[in-house]
């Protein structure tokens, strides 16, 4: 069964072939990252746009790729939430007009749920129950997941997201966007006790929610401090605070993680969506969840960051339920 797959629910026009639900054919991907650079993040309302220009080109190149003509397409599934309102609308629009104009069959998916389901794509032998650490630009949350499509959301952020805090602070710093891989790289010349920067809520009666403002605050606190700027400040003080910072969000990130798996005795973490990319991360986890018996997995980098081909795959899961089971994409859904 061929599915294609159209994300567009941020800065990235992502559209994918894939066969059977793990055969990615092809995947072509549209960064807007040049654009939203300079704004230290990302403008809505220049993402629908530049979604709208660059849809048509990436799905031709997507289908030709593959060696796929749409006529031979099953289903086209594409993100219906959560994510930009308009870059959705652009993405599930321009889905059913493809779909209306070929005689084919919508598919609506949720965007964490695809995050999760990249994990699954590429090791076959995975099976729920897992404790999925789901962490993005967006979101930050921790789910159990007891099957395919039951998902029980345990813990969630109160304010910044994860990736988001990244970004946040590779600004304040002048390291540039997206800050995730950037913080991730100066670090490894940083020394990351040179500062002590909280870890929110690690034993708070909410153990499973997070909050990254504060350490945001103690983070922008310091640079005051010490009356730096982007363009003053020396490059080894950028890499202590990129340093310390990242080990602080990695901490909780990792108590918060094991600890549910620990407490609903779910032996499988999964990390996904685009900070699951961290190195830092990926390590203390693995060691973690080696010293505790927890099999800790992730996506490879290509299925890290939004992309088409976990849209296209949790398309195919989904096709293996019953039909009216299946989600249209005729609304922008779960935002
Ligand atoms: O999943 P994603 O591509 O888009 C959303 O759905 O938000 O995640 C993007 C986020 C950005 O905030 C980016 O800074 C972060 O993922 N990110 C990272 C790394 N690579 C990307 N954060 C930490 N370390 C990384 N290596
Ligand atoms: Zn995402």
């Amino acid at each position: 069964m061929l599915i294609l797959g159209i994300e567009t629910s941020c800065d990235e026009t992502s559209v994918a072939c894939v066969e059977n639900g793990t055969n990615i054919l092809s995947v072509v991907t549209a960064t807007q990252i040049s654009t939203h650079e300079k704004y230290g993040g990302v403008v809505p309302e220049i993402a629908s746009r530049l979604h709208a220009e660059t849809l048509e080109s990436v799905t031709a190149s997507a289908l030709k790729d593959a060696g796929v003509k749409l006529e031979n397409i099953d289903y086209i599934a594409a993100t219906n939430g959560p994510g930009l309102l308009g870059s959705l609308l652009v993405g599930i629009t321009f889905a059913n007009a493809l779909a209306l104009s070929k005689n084919k069959r919508c598919i609506g998916i949720n965007h964490l749920e695809a995050h999760i389901f990249s994990v699954f794509m590429e090791f076959s032998e995975l099976k729920p129950p897992v404790i999925a650490l789901l962490v993005s630009g967006g979101h930050t949350v921790i789910v159990k997941m007891d099957d395919f499509g039951k998902f029980l959301t345990i813990g969630h952020t109160l304010d910044d997201a994860a990736g988001e805090s990244f970004d946040k602070i590779s600004f304040l710093l002048g390291l540039g966007y997206p800050g995730g891989p950037v913080i991730q790289n100066v670090s490894r010349n940083g020394d990351r006790e040179a500062f002590k920067f909280p870890r929110a809520m690690m034993d708070h009666k909410r153990k499973y929610d997070f909050s990254f403002s504060g350490l945001k605050t103690s983070v922008i606190n310091k640079v005051r401090s010490i009356n730096a700027t982007p363009e003053n400040m020396e490059m080894k003080m950028k890499a202590d605070i990129a340093a310390s910072f990242q080990e602080a969000v990695v901490d909780v990130l990792l108590h918060k993680t094991i600890s549910a798996a620990e407490e609903y005795k779910v032996s499988t973490v999964i990390l996904a969506g685009g900070v699951a990319a961290n190195s830092r991360l990926r390590q203390k986890m693995k060691d973690a969840g080696n010293s505790k018996g927890i099999n800790v997995l992730w996506p490879s980098l290509k299925l890290c960051g939004d992309n088409g081909a976990m849209i296209a795959g949790l398309g195919f899961k989904k096709t293996e339920f019953a039909v009216e089971h299946i989600d249209d994409v005729s609304a922008v859904r779960n935002l």
